[in-house]
């Protein structure tokens, strides 16, 4: 079994952006800049933004954190979103989900400029991306591929069964699986599936991607398989200051054994996601054209 050191990667990565925003001063281009829009206090919010404004640190990226209270109202959030749309140094930006009930995440999902939209999630980079057009790609599935490549993981023709059909992370990681170039066959399992072990126990990888801690266990894996685990539950621990663990969505422990790659959880998928956000945002500080 070998261990898909996500972090290692995921620092590799931000040197090779690094030297590109190096490249790009010298040339006398501006700084890429990222801005990300923060509502309310929610604990892991507050820590994935915290990692990405380190992450653009590390890349030589500027940032900028947009805060709001928990009663933020829709209108003021999308007048935020229109000022950056309209800010010619903010290269990309971001709007940290999830957002308080009151406010329509599709809405503000909708008004972000697609050209600037680094994390992906607009219907147009959505729909470039399963028609498999250059496009901004959603941040943790482009992670998972990159690690796949990193660690020379075949994928044509494999059985690939994702578990979890989120619009960030199920749905747009089984696209990319079974396209071209990486030609999987791809299964999505969801709450109402039925069979599931037996499904999974033929899978050749499995991404696991349903916030549901330990739920893959080791009778659920085949021999050899290759698991990529996407769930950061936070769970009670009284082995950390901060009270709290993050617990995969695989029972590491039982199933590491049984596989030849697996990730872990946290160091996994997660420093893969952050980076992914900082290769969009370079490539929009790029004007990469799209059209
Ligand atoms: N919440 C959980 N993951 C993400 C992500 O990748 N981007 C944003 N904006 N919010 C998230």
């Amino acid at each position: 079994m070998e261990l898909i050191d996500g972090k290692k990667i995921a620092d590799t990565i931000k040197q090779e952006i690094a030297a590109e925003v190096a490249k790009m001063i010298n040339q006398g281009k501006k700084q890429p800049h990222l801005a990300a829009i923060l509502v309310g206090h929610d604990g892991g919010s507050e820590t994935y933004v915290a990692h990405k404004v380190k992450a653009c640190e590390q890349c030589g990226f500027k940032s900028t954190l947009i805060r709001y209270e928990d009663d933020v109202t829709e209108i003021e959030l999308l007048n935020a979103i229109s000022k950056l749309n309209n800010d010619n140094d903010v290269d990309g930006f971001i709007v940290q989900l999830p957002l308080p009930k009151h406010i329509s995440e599709q809405k503000i999902i909708e008004a972000i400029d697609y050209r600037k939209d680094v994390d992906g999630f607009h219907p147009i980079n959505v729909g470039r991306m399963s028609i498999g057009l250059p496009c901004f790609l959603s941040a943790t599935p482009a992670g998972i591929i990159e690690l796949l490549k990193r660690y020379n993981i075949s994928t044509k023709g494999a059985n690939c069964v994702v578990m979890g059909r989120s619009n960030i992370v199920g749905k747009p990681v089984a696209t990319l699986m079974m396209q071209k170039g990486i030609d999987a066959t791809v299964t999505v399992c969801h709450s109402a599936t039925k069979n599931i072990k037996e499904i999974c126990r033929n899978a050749d990888i499995i991404i696991a991607a349903l916030g549901s801690p330990g739920f893959v266990t080791e009778d659920m894996v085949k021999a050899g398989a290759v698991i990529i685990d996407v769930g950061t539950t936070r769970v009670a621990s009284t082995l950390t200051k901060s009270g709290f663990k993050l617990r995969g969505d695989v029972d590491f422990e039982n199933v590491a054994p049984k596989c030849s790659f697996i990730t872990p959880v946290p160091g996994g998928v997660g420093p893969m996601t952050i980076v992914s956000l900082m290769r969009n945002t370079l490539i929009a500080a790029q004007k990469v054209n799209f059209d």
